[in-house]
């Protein structure tokens, strides 16, 4: 193989692997519709807020329905799975200034950004599992890590709110 060759082979296979790693975080996304993705991003986040808000009130009285929270672990554990695909590349606080705060970063760590959606997928997963014991120690001790598992993305991939 010349010299000239072996450069454009290795250059495809860079776009080729690019343009998967591209593919599998905008998975259903479509290009052209950033600010709609940007939108869902943030309704799912509200969504698991109002889901972790109520689960804090229980875990604050140390009383409550721990079947009715199981449910909610469950709603936060199935957006975890959805929030990497809500996060096409052009959609950065850089390129959308005023409209994210999504940091550049998410898309030059796609690995670790994974990860951390993952691990929410995981703790809210444990979170579920504890509320069905019905043991609210167990349960609140699960919900604090769970937090734990938002704020810890959002110290990485997410800018200040104003
Ligand atoms: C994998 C990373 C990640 C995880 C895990 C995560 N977030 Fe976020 N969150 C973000 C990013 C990035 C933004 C900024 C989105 C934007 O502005 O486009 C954000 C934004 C938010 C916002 C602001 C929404 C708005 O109106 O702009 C709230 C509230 C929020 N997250 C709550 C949560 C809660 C609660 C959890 C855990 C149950 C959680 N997040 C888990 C990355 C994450």
């Amino acid at each position: 193989m010349t010299t000239k060759r072996l450069i454009l082979t290795t250059a495809a296979v860079m776009t080729i692997g690019g343009y998967f790693a591209v593919q599998s975080l905008s998975n259903g996304v479509q290009a052209d519709d950033l600010q709609s993705a940007v939108d869902a991003r943030r309704a799912l986040m509200k969504e698991m807020t109002a889901q972790m808000k109520a689960m804090y009130g229980v875990v604050d009285a140390r009383s409550g329905d721990l079947n009715d929270m199981a449910q909610r672990a469950q709603v936060v554990k199935s957006d975890a799975a959805k929030l990497p695909t809500l996060f096409p590349p052009g959609t950065s606080i850089s390129d959308m200034p005023d409209k994210t705060h999504a940091k550049p970063e998410i898309w030059q760590n796609v690995g670790s950004f994974k990860s951390a959606a993952a691990n929410l997928g995981d703790q809210a997963g444990k979170l579920v599992d504890a509320a069905k014991s019905g043991d609210m120690t167990v349960f609140a001790s699960q919900f604090e890590v769970t937090g734990k598992a938002c704020g810890n993305c959002h110290t990485d991939f997410r800018t200040k709110l104003q």
